[in-house]
């Protein structure tokens, strides 16, 4: 029985364990995968109480991915560029972080969508950790500009001057339209929405949500005549198959995964 976990606060909501477990299926595989509750501060002693029992490793969620990224003692390109971990393995002895999201979401927006971002323009909403961790792959998929809109312009800027390159821009008022738009505020999370001027999207444009569960972005862009919409569901069960490679290498099937928890 391999031993593995989601680390979070709140963890309650969290599908992971009903992936992993899908995962596991798969390769015939025995896994106890929980989801852990954290309280504020205490990270670090959790953390550290699962390894000492055997674990293979585990992932982390909302709010712990920057104290993740602390507490590995090496970690990936792409864990280093976002300066957050979502997944933590043990490798001969070493506590190694990554981070899967930014390539889950390419994933999902390549492979299962069957979008492109090569030469479009792309516009990024927020600017908080869970846009910090997909930046360098979105500009990894060769779009013409990666534009981040954020309510605190500050954030925007941080991100831009991380990545040190001429298509990424931080903006204040968007004026043009534009191809591919992903939401990565945590604004469904406080049932509220976002205030966007319809100048930005056209029904061509496609639309994603990081977030799911809440409607409101992927409505709003449907009363614009979009028909290319979707949400975090496939980012959520791409990003899990990565971190599931990391601990088993192996690979796993995800739409039948990505099926089964739409229903
Ligand atoms: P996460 O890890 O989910 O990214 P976060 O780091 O707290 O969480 O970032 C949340 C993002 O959603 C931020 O970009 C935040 O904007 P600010 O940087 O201005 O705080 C954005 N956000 C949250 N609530 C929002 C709201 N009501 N309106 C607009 N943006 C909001």
């Amino acid at each position: 029985m391999h031993q593995l976990a989601v680390f979070g606060n709140p963890i309650g909501h969290s599908r992971s364990p009903e992936i992993h477990q899908l995962f596991a299926k798969q390769h015939g595989l025995e896994i106890d995968y929980e989801p852990i509750f954290v309280p504020p501060g205490e990270f670090v002693r959790y953390a550290e109480q699962f390894l000492e029992g055997g674990a293979k490793g585990f992932n982390i969620t909302v709010p712990y991915k920057n104290d993740a990224y602390h507490f590995a003692e090496q970690c990936s390109n792409a864990a280093v560029l976002a300066e957050a971990v979502n997944t933590i393995s043990v490798r001969k002895g070493v506590i190694y972080g990554d981070n899967t999201d930014g390539a889950g979401l390419m994933k999902d927006i390549s492979a299962n969508l069957g979008w492109t971002i090569k030469d479009k323009k792309v516009l990024v909403l927020g600017a908080g950790g869970a846009v910090s961790g997909v930046v360098s792959n979105l500009l990894a998929g060769a779009p013409s500009t990666v534009e981040i809109l954020n309510r605190t312009l500050s954030k925007a800027v941080a991100i831009v001057e991380k990545h040190n390159d001429p298509r990424v821009r931080a903006i204040e008022v968007p004026n043009d339209a534009f191809d591919v738009i992903i939401n990565g505020t945590s604004v469904a999370l406080q049932g509220a929405s976002l205030d966007l001027p319809t100048s930005i999207i056209t029904p061509k444009s496609c639309c994603y949500d990081m977030s799911y569960g809440n409607k409101a972005f992927l409505s709003w862009c449907a009363d614009s005549g979009v028909s290319q919409l979707a949400d975090g569901l496939g980012m959520l069960v791409e990003q899990a198959a990565l971190a599931f490679n990391i601990w088993f290498d192996v690979q796993v099937e995800t739409a039948d995964v990505i099926a089964a928890l739409r229903q």
